[in-house]
């Protein structure tokens, strides 16, 4: 037998060498102060204990003993006693096998935890298990909204006072409280649409906004009251969808199971087969009250806006990979200060255009231009994508125009750098708060 040619043990060598390094570099930047990828850029901030508690709870040590279940209530009706009402209105109290404080925290007070999914699942393997099984579906899902906050350059980067909101939403994945509120946990209240909105809101994710101007948002309104929210969100039990109706169907817990746009920051292809499935889900899902045939017609002209902001929103990116590829985007990545950890982008600066080079990117430390871009991107189209999936024609007007707006604004913008040159004015990314005072204050 002949001895194995050369190209085949080198890449065998290499790969041998260069998997277990890789892994160790991951296990390594995943064991500093913080979390996630990026772990050794940054320290958590003391209400992260509560929005990741796996990572970061530590119990108090003031109160020593283990109790019994009743001992708990009885010592916290007067140290928290909303916390003991909230609980006492609970179904957890009412069982026949009552659920206690303890049952959740833990009975050593100075080993307490804060409840983790996986200490809901211990009763409730159903809605764990299909919460977990979301992950199949990859981003965006419920859980791993943890994973994709911490692992975000723009989390990381920033000064964490200002980037503590991240984990407040994206807490979702590391604790049951979202949807149905401690210490009531009432699924009742997780009906409703007002259960949702306290992370669906604003310019990125404006579900709230755009529900709400809805048929099915203004007939909850108008009619809510009388609804008898005690019944599953199934079919016949409710005469319009809130957004756990639409989006949990049938009380699964999961989000993601039928998203085809998924949140609307890049282009896809909204009849390939996978998404063809989903579409026959949602159209079955909206004849529970339509006929199919006015809920296929909706979703196509869904598609329809997609493609009409895809197209704007292309025509912006080729101007700017225009520039960039004259070196006409001032100041250029080089005289930007990279995201840290990121070494790709020290040995290599690059300006990110568009979802594929990076979305983390576009958020800071870009010139103006860029900037104009991803407002048009992440704001207005996003806005225009809520408003024709939830069916609120006043956000799908508003968003295309305010991306006619901005094309028109980089227009103009790549006119004058074309003039200009390298010759620009401004400097402001170069020394400006994101520069030195973060990596003091991070
Ligand atoms: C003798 C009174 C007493 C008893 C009994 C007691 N607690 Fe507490 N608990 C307290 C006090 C006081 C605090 C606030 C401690 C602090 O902030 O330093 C507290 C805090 C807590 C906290 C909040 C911890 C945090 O970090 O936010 C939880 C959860 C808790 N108790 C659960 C329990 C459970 C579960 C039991 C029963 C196993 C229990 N407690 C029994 C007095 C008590
Ligand atoms: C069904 C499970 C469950 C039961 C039962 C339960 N808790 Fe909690 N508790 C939670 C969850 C979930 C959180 C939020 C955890 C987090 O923020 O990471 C929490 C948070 C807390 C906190 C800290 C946050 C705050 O709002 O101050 C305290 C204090 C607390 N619980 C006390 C109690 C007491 C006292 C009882 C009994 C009367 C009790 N809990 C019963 C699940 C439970
Ligand atoms: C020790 C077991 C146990 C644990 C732990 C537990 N539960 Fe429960 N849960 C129950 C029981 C029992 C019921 C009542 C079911 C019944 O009466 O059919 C219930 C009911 C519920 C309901 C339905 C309430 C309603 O309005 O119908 C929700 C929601 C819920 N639990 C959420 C949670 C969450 C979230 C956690 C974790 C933070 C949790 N539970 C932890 C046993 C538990
Ligand atoms: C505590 C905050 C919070 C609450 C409450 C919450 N969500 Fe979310 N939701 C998130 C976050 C964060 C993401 C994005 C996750 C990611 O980054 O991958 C998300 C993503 C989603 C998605 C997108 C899934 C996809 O594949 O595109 C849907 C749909 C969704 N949530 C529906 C709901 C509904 C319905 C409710 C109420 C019943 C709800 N959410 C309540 C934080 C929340
Ligand atoms: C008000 C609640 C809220 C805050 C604050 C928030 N997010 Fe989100 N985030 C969401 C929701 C909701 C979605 C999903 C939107 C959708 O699918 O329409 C999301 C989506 C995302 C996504 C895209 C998910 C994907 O898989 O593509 C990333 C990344 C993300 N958030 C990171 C962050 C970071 C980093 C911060 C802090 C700078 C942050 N978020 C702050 C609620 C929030
Ligand atoms: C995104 C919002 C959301 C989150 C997060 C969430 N739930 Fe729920 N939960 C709901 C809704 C909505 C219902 C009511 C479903 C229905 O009507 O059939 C519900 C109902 C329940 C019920 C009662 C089921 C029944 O048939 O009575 C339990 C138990 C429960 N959830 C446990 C959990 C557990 C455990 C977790 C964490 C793994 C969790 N939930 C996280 C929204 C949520
Ligand atoms: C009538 C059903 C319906 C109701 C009610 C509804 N949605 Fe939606 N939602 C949709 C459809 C359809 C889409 C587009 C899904 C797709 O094609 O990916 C969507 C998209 C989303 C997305 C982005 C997920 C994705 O796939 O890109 C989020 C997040 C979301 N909705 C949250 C909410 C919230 C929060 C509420 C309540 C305030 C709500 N929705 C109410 C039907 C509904
Ligand atoms: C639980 C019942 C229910 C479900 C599920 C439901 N709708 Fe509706 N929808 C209504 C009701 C009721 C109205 C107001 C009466 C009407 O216009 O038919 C309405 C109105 C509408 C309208 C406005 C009609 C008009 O003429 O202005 C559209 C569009 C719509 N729904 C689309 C959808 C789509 C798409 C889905 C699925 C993603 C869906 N609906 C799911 C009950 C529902």
């Amino acid at each position: 037998m002949s001895k194995p040619p050369r190209y085949f043990w080198i890449p065998l060598i290499l790969s041998l060498i260069l998997v277990p390094a890789g892994f160790w570099y991951v296990g390594w930047s995943k064991s500093g102060e913080g979390a996630g990828l990026y772990s050794r850029q940054w320290v958590p901030d003391a209400m992260f204990a509560y929005w990741n508690p796996t990572a970061f709870y530590k119990p108090v040590d003031t109160i020593v003993g283990k109790f019994e279940g009743e001992q708990c209530v009885a010592c916290h009706t007067s140290v928290t006693p909303g916390i003991v009402k909230d609980w006492q209105a609970s179904r957890h109290s009412h069982a026949e096998k009552k659920v206690y404080c303890s049952n959740c925290h833990g009975n050593d007070h100075q080993a307490l935890h804060m409840p983790t999914p996986d200490i809901c699942a211990t009763c409730h393997a159903t809605q764990h298990n299909q919460f977990e099984d979301e992950k199949r579906f990859g981003f965006p899902s419920h859980a791993l909204a943890m994973e994709r906050a911490l692992d975000a350059k723009h989390f990381v980067d920033k000064p964490k006072a200002e980037v503590t909101a991240c984990l407040h939403c994206h807490s979702v994945a590391s604790k049951c409280d979202s949807c149905h509120t401690r210490h009531r946990f009432s699924a009742a209240e997780a009906r409703r649409p007002e259960a949702c909105i306290t992370c669906h809101s604003g310019p990125p994710h404006p579900d709230d906004e755009t529900y709400f101007h809805s048929k099915h948002g203004q007939l909850y309104l108008a009619q809510g009251a009388q609804w008898d929210w005690s019944k599953p969100l199934r079919k016949g039990n409710y005469p319009a969808p809130t957004c756990a109706y639409c989006h949990m169907q049938d009380g699964k817990h999961q989000v993601a199971d039928k998203s085809i746009w998924k949140f609307g920051i890049q282009k896809i292809n909204p009849l390939s087969s996978g998404n063809e499935i989903k579409r026959k889900q949602w159209i079955k899902l909206c004849s529970d009250c339509h006929e199919p045939e006015m809920a296929a017609k909706s979703l196509t002209a869904l598609d329809q806006e997609r493609k009409r902001a895809w197209d704007k929103l292309f025509q912006a990116e080729s101007l700017l990979k225009g520039l960039r590829r004259k070196s006409l985007l001032y100041p250029s990545a080089r005289q930007r200060p990279p995201y840290p950890g990121d070494a790709p982008d020290k040995l290599w600066p690059r300006e990110a255009i568009g979802f594929l080079e990076g979305q983390s990117s576009a958020f800071y430390n870009v010139s103006p231009i860029e900037r104009n871009y991803f407002e048009m991107w992440y704001f207005s189209n996003l806005g225009a994508y809520k408003g024709a999936a939830h069916g609120d024609a006043s956000f799908v007007a508003k968003g295309h125009q305010a991306m006619e707006l901005s094309l028109e604004s980089i227009r103009k913008q790549a006119e004058t750098l074309r003039t200009l040159g390298k010759t620009q004015p401004t400097n402001i990314w170069l020394n400006g708060e994101y520069t030195d005072y973060n990596r003091e204050h991070n």
